[in-house]
């Protein structure tokens, strides 16, 4: 069926979204047939219909411009995409803190952490959290040579030409800068070039921009630099990447020195030495954000001695030696239209709340989620009711309460169902609490026959952190797993994508929503990932507990796929050996051990997994330091250590590639013991395993 004949106005959101999709990728290619290839297939009558239609959409819908939108570009459109710039030092992203709480939690740990005392003073800088996008700007000698988008933190998109349209990015440094100097920082539009912007777009009867952080990031990944210069785009600066000859030794000063290069940076950061200070600081931020002219969503503190940074470290993809302090989240009302049941990965059935759109802080709010049965009960809601709605960051905005005083005559109780709501109707199971009773979770016991179950799955498959498949999101997994022609079933299914597509008589190209680009891009993007790092392929099973870091811990400890795999089987198959081996990695305990045994002990799984494997090819695991005098050491750490905390050692010797486990057993070939070791330093002694201590530790690893 198609809406192309519905009138704009008449669509639904979901109808409007899709055709908006199909237009950008239908307008694309016929740009392409007409620049690239001087061969267009329709008349140009034909082809103004669809950009007409498309703007049409576009103004009853303005919350719904794609950032590929036809209407956003002008000219011919390069048929090429970004190229794609791998960082050296990776972008990570940082940890939130949301109350007075977390704050002080987080200066509390980091004390710990460096082993200082509890009312010890530490510098800490504070300064605004931009609502941007981040990019990274490499200097050489002294001139820009390349720009990057942050990407997945890894990988980013090379927008040098267009970072080199941004008036406020200098082009050469000034002064006296290091050989290598990789900038970063983020890129921002003013509240007021903003609406300047939006009533040039109204004049000329164009849709209007939905707040300053999309429009910079739209305006920032043009595929044309001139649209780029054409846009008052800002930069602050306040990190940095890769620098050949560091200028400074705290956070503070290298801030100065970005100032004296010839950047921006911000005025309101400061120094503070205690948590109080920065929570006052926070407060007095806060008070000024309506006033500041650009948007932010909360407060940054970072440690300002490099050094303490560099002991400090990451975990996962945030620094240990920086927060985000949020902003409260904002509120709206509105009405609650229904209750939807969705089904999870792993069975785990959610009710979600379908709202009547709201804008809650610049971003439109159709759905809430509602956690459990009991958080509906808790709440009282009723379909029909006026609910307030919170959202907060990137959070799944979330029901508060309802209002007494609106609810309506008809409003209607809430049902929680007791069977799947997939076609099998399989019935519901609750988990169960550690003390026995029945937990809050209701799952449909269906596990892989339940098809909600397996499309969860394959979307954990392709999604960001797993697989990363561009082009091959959710909407195009629900599309190739009811496709009849080119099925998507399991993750190995996306592998033969193109080989199948090509024996077929009805090609990809020609369905519906799709055409020849889009479908040689999604086959290439496929193909791109045919090789993929260890801890992706683990995290991408989607195995319950799983997680992106303990699939890393995982891929570190056993370096290759062929390891992991056959620890998992023989776990499984009920091998002691290879249990207690896995147990003793650290952070790997009984709940991630039971979940990867009942994982592989199905049959199902153990197929889709081999299969899988056969089709693409799993990376090592990167040995961080192979020349290091511990790399591929499995060490123990025990007794109270005095010059680095456990985690500190902890991560450390990680670094150093060796492999830290919390017990002695055969496999150990360093216990390191502080004062008051107890069995564990006999255990060692009983094995023969070298015991050292701390001191020895620092000597042998060059500390
Ligand atoms: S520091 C290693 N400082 O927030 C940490 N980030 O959630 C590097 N951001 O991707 C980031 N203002 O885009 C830092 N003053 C600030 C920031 C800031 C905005 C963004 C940045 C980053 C994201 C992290």
């Amino acid at each position: 069926m198609t809406t192309a004949t519905i009138p704009a106005e008449e669509l639904t959101e979901d109808q409007a979204r899709d055709e908006l999709a199909r237009l950008a990728r239908e307008i694309e290619e016929h740009d392409r047939r007409y620049h690239a290839e001087d061969a267009p297939v329709i008349s140009d009558a034909e082809y103004d219909a669809l950009r007409r239609r498309n703007l049409a959409i576009e103004q009853f819908f303005p919350h719904l411009v794609r950032e590929d939108s036809p209407s956003r570009k002008v000219g011919a459109t390069p048929s090429e995409k970004f190229e794609k710039v791998r960082h050296k030092v990776p972008m990570l992203s940082l940890d939130n803190a949301f109350s007075d709480e977390d704050v002080i939690d987080f200066v509390g740990r980091i004390r710990r952490f460096l082993k200082l005392a509890p009312d010890a003073p530490i510098a800490m800088t504070a300064e605004p959290k931009i609502d941007g996008l981040s990019l990274s700007i490499r200097y050489e000698k002294g001139r820009l040579v390349s720009a990057a988008t942050r990407g997945d933190g890894q990988v980013g998109e090379n927008v040098t030409a267009n970072a080199r349209a941004v008036a406020d990015i200098p082009n050469v440094l000034k002064g006296d800068a290091p050989d290598v100097f990789e900038v970063r920082g983020e890129v921002y539009m003013t509240h007021r070039d903003f609406q300047a912007l939006n009533e040039r777009q109204r004049a000329d009867g164009k849709p209007t921009y939905v707040n300053p952080r999309n429009t910079a990031a739209g305006s920032l990944r043009q595929l044309d630099p001139a649209m780029t210069a054409a846009r008052p785009l800002k930069f602050f600066a306040y990190a940095w990447g890769e620098v050949s000859d560091m200028p400074a030794t705290t956070q503070f000063g290298m801030v100065e020195a970005l100032k004296g290069y010839g950047f921006r940076t911000n005025e309101l950061m400061c120094l503070c030495q205690t948590a109080e200070e920065l929570l006052k600081h926070y407060h007095a931020i806060e008070e000024r954000r309506a006033t500041l002219g650009y948007d932010i969503d909360g407060v940054v503190y970072k440690v300002n001695d490099l050094a303490l940074q560099q002991r400090l470290g990451f975990v996962s993809r945030s620094p240990r030696w920086a927060v985000a302090h949020k902003f409260p989240a904002e509120k709206a009302f509105t009405i609650l239209r229904g209750i939807d049941i969705q089904v999870g990965r792993t069975g785990a059935l959610t009710p979600v709340a379908r709202l009547e759109p709201v804008t809650v802080g610049g971003v439109v709010v159709t759905n809430a989620t509602l956690h459990n049965a009991e958080e509906i009960e808790r709440l009282g809601v009723k379909i029909g009711d006026t609910v307030m709605v919170q959202r907060a960051g990137d959070v799944i905005p979330q029901i508060l309460g309802y209002v007494e005083e609106r609810r309506p005559p008809d409003a209607r109780e809430f049902e929680f169902p007791t069977v799947c709501p997939c076609e099998l109707k399989t019935p519901i199971v609750r988990d169960s609490t550690a003390g026995g009773g029945e937990g809050v979770v209701r799952r449909c016991s269906g596990e892989f026959a339940c098809p909600f179950q397996r499309i969860e799955h394959l979307r954990h498959f392709v999604s960001r952190r797993a697989f990363d498949i561009e082009g091959l999101g959710e909407k195009q997994i629900e599309f190739f797993f009811h496709d009849p022609d080119l099925p998507v079933k399991s993750p190995a299914d996306i592998f033969t994508l193109a080989e199948r597509d090509a024996k077929n008589v009805k090609k990809l190209k020609d369905k519906e929503g799709w055409g020849a680009v889009s479908a040689s891009n999604l086959f290439a993007a496929i193909e791109a990932r045919r090789t993929i790092p260890l801890e992706r392929m683990i995290y991408g099973l989607g195995i319950r507990h799983v997680g992106e870091r303990t699939a890393t811990t995982l891929a570190r400890a056993y370096g290759s796929w062929k390891e992991v795999h056959d620890a998992a089987l023989a776990i499984a198959a009920g091998d002691l050996k290879a249990r207690e081996e896995m147990d003793a990695l650290e952070d790997i305990g009984d709940a991630v051990i039971d979940a990867i045994a009942t994982y592989f002990a199905e049959e199902h799984n153990r197929r889709l997994v081999e299969a899988l494997a056969a089709q693409v090819n799993v990376m090592d695991a990167e040995r961080p330091a192979a020349d290091s005098p511990v790399a591929g050491k499995t060490i123990v750490f025990t007794g109270a250590l005095e010059r680095m905390s456990r985690d500190e050692a902890k991560d450390m010797a990680e670094r150093l590639g060796a492999k830290v486990a919390g017990s002695v057993s055969s496999k150990t070939d360093l216990v390191v013991a502080g004062p008051g070791a107890g069995s564990k330093l006999k255990k060692a002694a009983e094995l023969g395993i070298e015991v050292i201590d701390e001191d020895t530790w620092f000597q042998r690893v060059g500390g």
